[in-house]
């Protein structure tokens, strides 16, 4: 186990009654707010008119910035920053899922620079300052709620970039399970993807001393395995929303990735994915996961893949090779179970840009990906030739 400090200052308000104290967290920080959403969900749900009742009810002054894309754009952050520096606002309230959050913590750093806001994401810009995010969270996908980083693309040069800085964490969060009610079954089949696949970035690493961390995985895995199908066939079931909700948080946080250097294989390949054909980033992470698994299981990673199956999928055998090929099926098969397709070519995806997008995925990581196997362009491309 690698020496590792662990900080995380965002205060998460967890629960059903919490909107409650959504002021009086605010005016901790701020006056006059950036009230950020997305394209209409929250209209639709109710969440907008319960949050706008609590900052007039409290004399919260607010402006907005609404249609936030998923899969974020930068122009959506460039327009935030703008409205925020036209008129004094000194506080950002991000409402939604992952993508108005990362859209959010750019725009929190733009409105502190004159520097474009797509330089501080390619990181010629270095984040001195910026303004405190508050978020109330309506999905359960990304973990962005209690990171550092978020996600953002570029349309013109067909990038979608990983940023971050301790400045853009949010201050806090606010996760009523309730506000994921309305998530549809796509997006709620996606969000556990991610949740599992964070987790699974985090777990599959060379280092074979972080039983704790991994035992910790193994329990978020089966948290998903275990809501899953409850979430998306009884939506209103709060037990397993919640459960989701907290796992959600938990995968992404810091805990799990404690003690090692983790390198994010399957991250890496997706985010080309999603920057050339803007597909679901959750839906990108399922089809390639399993594929990936396959490509990297040999006799160095057979072992940790055999008790990923035994913990997380209670499958049982002599031979680890065996017990692994079974959690791999395992795994696909669950996927499909939630209504995920599982091939590229379901989802839009052709042979055309397989070749340019396996480049781009090493280019973007800045030489081959060291994760819990080394890959080159050669392997990127062989899994997305898998995963057709
Ligand atoms: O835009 P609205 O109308 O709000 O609709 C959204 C959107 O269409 C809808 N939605 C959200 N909450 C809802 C709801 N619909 C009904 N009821 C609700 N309560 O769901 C759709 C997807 O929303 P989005 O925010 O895009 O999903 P998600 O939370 O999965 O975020 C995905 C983005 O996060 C990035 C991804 O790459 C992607 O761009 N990631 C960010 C990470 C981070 N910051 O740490 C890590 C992740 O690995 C990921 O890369
Ligand atoms: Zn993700």
């Amino acid at each position: 186990m690698e020496d590792f400090i662990f900080y995380n200052p965002t205060k998460i308000l967890f629960g059903r009654e919490q909107l409650n104290n959504l002021a009086k967290e605010i005016k901790k920080y701020g006056s006059k707010v950036l009230l950020a959403y997305g394209g209409g969900s929250i209209k639709k749900n109710g969440i907008y008119d319960n949050v706008v009742r609590v900052l007039r009810e409290e004399d919260i002054e607010f402006f907005e910035l609404s249609g936030i894309e998923p899969n974020p754009r930068v122009d959506s952050a460039r327009e935030g920053a703008k409205i925020i520096k036209e008129n004094g606002i000194d506080f950002v309230l991000a409402v939604g899922g992952g993508s108005v959050v990362d859209c959010s913590k750019l725009i929190v750093a733009a409105a502190k620079t004159d520097a474009d806001a797509w330089d501080i994401v390619i990181k010629k810009h270095k984040v001195r300052e910026a303004l405190p995010l508050g978020v109330v969270l309506t999905l359960s996908a990304t973990g962005s709620e209690m990171d550092a980083g978020s996600v953002i693309t570029n349309l013109e040069t067909r990038e979608k970039l990983d940023w971050g800085s301790a400045l853009v964490r949010p201050k806090f969060s606010i996760l009523n399970p309730e506000h994921t009610y309305s998530v549809n079954k796509w997006h709620t089949a996606a969000g556990v993807a991610d949740i599992m696949s964070h987790t699974m970035e985090n777990y599959f690493t060379t280092y074979d001393d972080c039983y704790l961390q991994d035992s910790f995985a193994e329990g978020i895995l089966k948290t998903c395995v275990k809501y899953a199908k409850d979430a998306i066939e009884d939506p209103q079931n709060y037990e397993a929303r919640a459960n989701l909700m907290w796992s959600n948080t938990w995968a992404i946080n810091g805990l799990l990735e404690s003690g090692k250097d983790t390198d994010w294989s399957v991250h890496a390949m997706e985010h080309e994915l999603s920057a050339y054909y803007d597909i679901t980033h959750g839906v990108g992470l399922a089809i390639l996961t399993p594929r990936w698994l396959e490509h990297v299981l040999n006799e160095n990673t057979k072992s940790k893949v055999a008790r990923f199956a035994k913990e997380v999928f209670a499958i049982d055998g002599e031979d680890e090779m065996e017990v692994a090929k079974k959690g791999i099926t395992a795994l696909h098969d669950f996927f499909v179970g939630l209504g995920i397709p599982m091939t590229l070519r379901e989802v839009g995806i052709d042979d055309e840009h397989l070749k340019e997008m396996a480049e781009n995925t090493i280019k973007h990581v800045g030489g081959p990906i060291d994760g819990f196997q080394q890959l080159n362009v050669e392997d990127v491309l062989e899994i997305y030739k898998k995963s057709l």
